[in-house]
């Protein structure tokens, strides 16, 4: 049996990149009975850019409302919040101990944010320590997530061969697999086809959100940056074009066929033809699962404790596996 794990931030309402990156990728594997999946809302990686208390258990609440809307079973599977699991921060200081800083200090994602900001804590610069810690308490063998985790896999997968090397104990924390997707794997803004979707993007108009309304994805998609070319009619000529690969890409990845498909369906005409059948598409998918958001966000009761029954199954497995590291390391 396979276990399957993967985390999305709290830093927002979560948008295509995440839908058609991680969200559906995941749910996807999780309906496969052979699998064990435990997904989770990074609560403490949201921590190392926001400070305020309220407006993270907002977005803890929309990304839950996000990932149930959508077909997560939360009764089969593990549905929880990272914060919930105190071990998560006690491995991380054990981890902390093992992880080279030399290879922190290359992370792209540490580079891209610390270059932003003025002033930047060290919980930035950890950050994916904490999260080899969320994956290797668990033993999770497969890791979906989106293009732009590729390199935290990396760093994970080489803490924990160097933590069993360290104890002389191979095998001991399970070396995850990263499942990242071949095509689509990373959707780009709107406003920028080289800059990727993002919640901490400030403009709104550079990603859907999954509770826009029909009105939204329409006027989204018409302010969506194109270039003055006709649609192109070869992958070849996509190349000096990412705006226009990008939207193709997401029509693709929407209407599950692959980009010479899409191009041979638009090939020549114009962009407005082009957006009008990707609004169309866009409502069809995000307008329904919109409203049952909305619905869930109404009921936030039951979202505590679906978030709760799923914390309570992981402590269990977390703490079983904290004692062993403890005894492993001889801090009993
Ligand atoms: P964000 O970067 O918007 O804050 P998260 O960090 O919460 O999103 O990412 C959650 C998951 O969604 C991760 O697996 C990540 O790789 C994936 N993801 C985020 N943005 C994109 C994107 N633009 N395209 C594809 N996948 C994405
Ligand atoms: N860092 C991930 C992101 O920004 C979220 C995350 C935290 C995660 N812990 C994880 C993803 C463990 C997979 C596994 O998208």
């Amino acid at each position: 049996m396979a276990r399957i794990l993967t985390g999305i931030q709290s830093t927002g309402t979560p948008h295509l990149g995440n839908l058609l990156g991680a969200i559906i990728p995941a749910i996807e594997l999780s309906k496969d009975q052979k699998n064990e999946s435990l997904f989770f809302i990074a609560d403490l990686h949201s921590f190392t850019t926001i400070r305020d208390a309220k407006q993270l258990k907002e977005n803890t609440y929309a990304t839950s409302a996000a990932w149930i809307a959508f077909g997560f079973d939360t009764e089969k599977n593990l549905f929880y919040r990272q914060s919930d699991v105190a071990q998560v921060c006690e491995l991380t200081w054990y981890l902390n101990c093992i992880a080279p800083y030399q290879r922190l200090q290359l992370a792209h994602s540490f580079k891209d944010k610390s270059d932003r900001l003025s002033e930047v804590n060290t919980g930035l610069f950890t950050y994916p320590v904490l999260m080899a810690a969320d994956i290797l308490l668990y033993d999770a063998s497969h890791v979906p997530v989106g293009d732009d985790q590729k390199q935290h896999l990396e760093l994970c997968r080489d803490i924990a061969q160097k933590f069993n090397n360290d104890f002389g104990a191979s095998d001991f924390l399970k070396v995850p697999e990263p499942l990242i997707q071949k095509e689509f794997s990373r959707i780009m803004s709107l406003k920028d086809g080289v800059k990727k979707m993002s919640k901490s993007d400030p403009s709104d108009l550079s990603r859907i959100n999954l509770t826009d309304n029909k009105e939204e994805i329409v006027n989204k998609i018409k302010k969506a940056k194109t270039d003055p070319l006709p649609m192109p009619n070869d992958t070849e000529s996509l190349r000096e074009r990412p705006e226009a690969e990008n939207l193709l890409g997401i029509y693709s990845s929407l209407k599950n066929q692959n980009l010479e498909k899409s191009i041979s369906e638009f090939e020549g005409k114009n962009f407005s033809e082009f957006k009008e059948k990707l609004s169309n598409i866009l409502i069809s998918k995000i307008e329904p699962i919109s409203k049952e958001i909305k619905k869930l966000l109404s009921d936030e009761s039951y979202l505590d404790q679906v978030l709760l029954k799923g914390s309570e199954k992981a402590d269990k497995i977390a703490s079983k596996k904290m004692r062993e590291i403890k005894e492993l390391i001889s801090f009993y």
